[in-house]
């Protein structure tokens, strides 16, 4: 398939993805179409997955539409006849492996040049990415982005008949498409999509423009659906947006927030509910009340601080500092006591000085964070960071995460200790990677436990009694 006319496509343009007007978002129903119903009869699809969550969701949906289309999912690559990366745009590490990725499969194309190769997700939602893809990944037949899953039959029929590429991403804000269908992952625990979108723009972060405008789903969308998964026998939901706390805040004509939202779930009859991810600045006491007055909302918040230095909080767009995290961090556990908090720590960004760094380690030892993602700040192009001047040299900054890492792991530890000798309720994942006669699943806090017990126990959950605690699990047993 050769490209003549690179201005054909519709590329993504990261000035345009920055802009949020005030136009409202379009709820869409989807629907697949007879014309599209029996494309992929006696075909066969694979769908890589990288980055967070969302991208899990997304993969879900996609797999939800192949199978619409007739497709059969396979785990062989030399086998299948489509396969789509959806990719994840966070850092430079991410998309360097997926980069490898694209020039590994090229093989496969050449076995067969039937073989339909998509890539999605973020890195599609970049222009030098797409402008890389047209000029030397010419084997890559469908580029779209995070808005426009739901055109992916019109794609397929496009280039597998007509042999022609599609490059389609759009850097509009954004709508919200209804009734996705979805394949997914887990029997007994799902990801519910509450919104889309950011509307923060952190200084660092690539996100607000590979996911636009921040906009909610209905509360009659979200009840349902939940309501839809207790029936078919799903045991936890985890409620997904890029900063699930300002869930509801673009509702014109209604009073409705994150804090209501969990009220209204837990009448649902789900047995756990969780969120991720969070935003300080946005969290608010109505969900922290939420939180303490309905049991079946898990004890567990994951709540992004990036750095403890003012001047850093500042420079990053946090609308915080540290002193007002602390207070509201506080504010939670006394709210709802026992709650682990986790965190995410970039260290390294722009200008950050041996002094911010220790503000830093300081906030850590004040949080007592039972766990984090630690990251060094990754230069994305397009975000105003990407522009401060950088003079920390690599080397200081792996020594920074070093250290930052040996007290995470202080936190960790800690946290799990103090489930020693007590029961702790597991939903059971499924066998050990280590040992098939134990079983692993997560408690309440989201705690990893590790017991001996019967492959049956798999999608329930059930009391273990904690014996030994570890950096990275608890050891239990049946109770
Ligand atoms: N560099 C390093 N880490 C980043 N994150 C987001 N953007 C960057 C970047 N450019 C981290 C933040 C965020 C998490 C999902 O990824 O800590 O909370
Ligand atoms: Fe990125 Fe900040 Fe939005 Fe999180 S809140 S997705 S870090 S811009």
């Amino acid at each position: 398939m050769n490209n003549i006319d690179l201005d054909k496509y519709f590329k993504p343009d990261l000035k345009q993805a920055r802009k949020r007007t005030q136009s409202s978002i379009e709820e869409l129903q989807f629907d697949i179409g007879d014309a599209h119903q029996k494309i992929g009869l006696g075909k066969t699809y694979k769908i890589d997955t990288y980055g967070c969550q969302a991208n899990e969701a997304d993969s879900e949906t996609m797999a939800g539409i192949l199978e619409l289309m007739g497709f059969i999912a396979t785990h062989d690559e030399a086998e299948a006849d489509v396969i789509i990366i959806n990719t994840c745009a966070i850092r430079e590490n991410a998309e360097s492996r997926i980069w490898g990725e694209l020039g590994r499969l090229k093989n496969y194309k050449r076995q067969n040049p039937d073989l339909i190769l998509g890539l999605a997700g973020c890195m599609a939602q970049e222009e030098n990415v797409v402008e890389r893809i047209l000029k030397k990944y010419q084997h890559v037949d469908i580029v779209f982005g995070t808005h426009n899953i739901h055109k992916l039959p019109e794609y397929i029929e496009t280039a597998m008949f007509n042999k022609e590429r599609v490059i389609e991403v759009f850097s509009r804000e954004g709508d919200i498409i209804e009734n996705l269908p979805k394949v997914r992952q887990h029997k007994f625990k799902a990801w519910v999509n509450i919104m889309f979108g950011c509307d923060e723009f952190c200084t660092y972060c690539i996100v607000p423009y590979t996911r636009g405008k921040e906009r909610s789903r209905s509360r009659e969308e979200i009840v349902g659906e939940v309501f839809e998964l207790v029936k078919q026998g799903y045991q936890e939901v985890t409620l997904l947006g890029q900063n699930v706390n300002a869930y509801g805040k673009d509702f014109k004509d209604v009073d409705y927030t994150f804090g209501d939202l969990l009220r209204d779930l837990e009448q649902t009859g789900i047995k756990r509910i969780r969120f991720t991810t969070s935003h300080p600045h946005d969290l608010d006491l109505k969900t922290m009340e939420a939180m303490r007055d309905c049991p079946h909302v898990m004890p567990f918040f994951h709540l992004p601080v990036q750095s403890g230095s003012n001047p850093i909080l500042k420079r990053m767009n946090r609308h915080y500092t540290k002193d007002s995290y602390l207070a509201k961090l506080n504010e939670l556990k006394t709210i709802v006591p026992g709650i682990s908090v986790t965190t995410d720590i970039i260290v390294g960004f722009p200008g950050e000085t041996e002094e911010d760094f220790l503000e830093t380690l300081d906030l850590v030892n004040l949080a007592q964070f039972e766990g984090a993602f630690t990251f060094v700040f990754s230069k994305r192009e397009g975000t105003p960071a990407a522009k401060y001047e950088d003079n920390t040299p690599e080397d200081v900054k792996k020594q920074r995460l070093y250290i930052l890492n040996e007290r995470i792991n202080e936190g960790y530890l800690k946290g799990n200790t103090r489930f020693l000798d007590q029961i702790v309720h597991v939903l059971v994942d499924g066998v050990s990677k280590h040992d098939d006669t134990v079983l692993a699943g997560y408690s309440e806090h989201n705690k990893l436990v590790n017991f001996k017990g019967d492959p049956s126990l798999i999608g329930t959950i059930v009391p273990v009694k904690i014996t030994q605690a570890k950096t990275w699990f608890l050891l239990g047993e049946l109770a």
